[in-house]
């Protein structure tokens, strides 16, 4: 057998091995009071359920060891490549809780789908899209309890994939962790849906042509920290970057697309070039429009377009999309030395798109696109 058909071979048993997930017994739950009172306000990122899953690939044996164990820390060599040279990816992904109890994710194999180029990029190796799933399933269905029920509450899912080969050399690592990890979410921005001040960055770029912009990388959201830190200084909660070869583009905020409402019913949002992350979130919404009586548009956006626009009503809304953010108004965007007002209140363009989201989601509007997956 060569090593590619071997290696093959092993994936194809691992994926198996998957769909007939064990879950590691007697793993210690949260009791009951304690898990009611975090997802009576689980704010987000800050609380973990009970299990987590784990899967290692090596090229001898491809994906295996897939488990779901308890939640806890990992133990890393300190010479792992990830801690060095930064080979990871990740995903954010949601499970939400319908009217009858069910549980079901919104387009995971999207998420699969992107997972596997971002690992192309990463040079890590792609995670079969049933191997994915599987995981995803495993995990809600154990932890299926921690779903929370109610208003715009999920439980987010954060699958993740690095280099944990012990390995100063830099190549592709020959060992590599897979986990997925879930944590009960509400809004992303504690204000709720008001608007959303933002800082436009001229002092950094988040992504040149060919580097890693399309990819959901570790480090893209690393090297947006210390813009997002300047933001923080003029008084904005977000940052919001321009092309890297002639600022003069929007390409898009920290870690969520960006959409433009024009006076005519247009919805339009930056082209993806490559260097801009092909959010879930933005191409449901591109689907949805249409039923929704807007158009859209995928085009390149400046922003001297985005400035002249609010100032003379062509563009009467902005709203930022992503799945921890969902569909986030806009309402100023500053820069050195001046700033424009797009609104003080969520616009409702921006809300109908946002209702029509979230009733998909969470189960009170019609699945028409086939987008949610049963979980549990
Ligand atoms: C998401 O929307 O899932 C993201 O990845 C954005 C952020 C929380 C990193």
């Amino acid at each position: 057998m060569t090593q590619t058909t071997s290696t093959q071979a092993a994936t194809e048993a691992a994926v198996q091995q998957v769909l007939r997930f064990e879950v590691d017994p007697g793993v210690a739950r949260l009791p009951e009071p304690e898990r009611a009172g975090i997802l009576a306000a689980p704010g987000f990122g800050k609380h973990f359920t009970d299990h987590m899953v784990t899967a290692t690939w090596t090229p001898a044996e491809g994906w295996h060891d897939a488990r779901v164990h308890a939640y806890g820390p990992i133990t890393l060599s300190p010479a792992a490549a990830v801690l060095h040279y930064a080979q990871e990816i990740f995903e954010g992904l949601k499970a939400y809780r319908h009217e009858d109890g069910s549980v079901w994710g919104f387009r995971p194999e999207a998420n699969a789908a992107r997972f596997a180029r971002s690992a192309r990029r990463l040079a890590l190796p792609e995670l079969p899209e049933e191997l994915f799933l599987s995981s995803i399933e495993a995990l809600v269905r154990t932890d299926v309890d921690w779903v929370p029920s109610g208003g715009e509450s999920s439980l987010y899912l954060r699958p993740f994939m690095f280099a944990s080969e012990s390995f100063l050399g830099v190549r592709p690592a020959h060992e590599v962790t897979y986990c997925v990890i879930a944590s009960p979410a509400g809004a992303y921005f504690s204000g709720g849906v008001s608007p959303v001040s933002i800082w436009l960055s001229t002092d950094y770029t988040r992504a040149a042509p060919g580097g890693t912009g399309a990819a959901k990388c570790g480090g893209n959201y690393a090297a947006s920290l210390a813009p997002q830190q300047e933001a923080f200084a003029h008084g904005c909660e977000q940052v919001c970057f321009l092309d890297a070869a002639e600022q003069r583009w929007v390409e898009e905020l920290g870690g969520m697309n960006l959409y433009f409402v024009h006076a005519d019913g247009t919805l339009v949002t930056p082209e993806l070039t490559g260097t801009i992350l092909e959010g879930v979130t933005r191409s449901s919404i591109l689907t949805l429009a249409g039923g929704l009586g807007l158009r859209t548009q995928e085009r390149r956006v400046s922003v001297d377009e985005w400035r002249a626009g609010v100032a003379s009503g062509e563009i009467t809304e902005v709203f930022a999309c992503g799945t921890a953010a969902v569909v986030t108004p806009l309402g100023r965007l500053a820069w050195e030395g001046g700033e424009t007002v797009m609104g003080t209140e969520p616009g409702p363009v921006t809300m109908r798109v946002r209702q029509a989201l979230l009733d998909i989601q969470h189960g009170r509007a019609a699945d028409t696109h086939g987008w949610l997956r049963q979980l549990a």
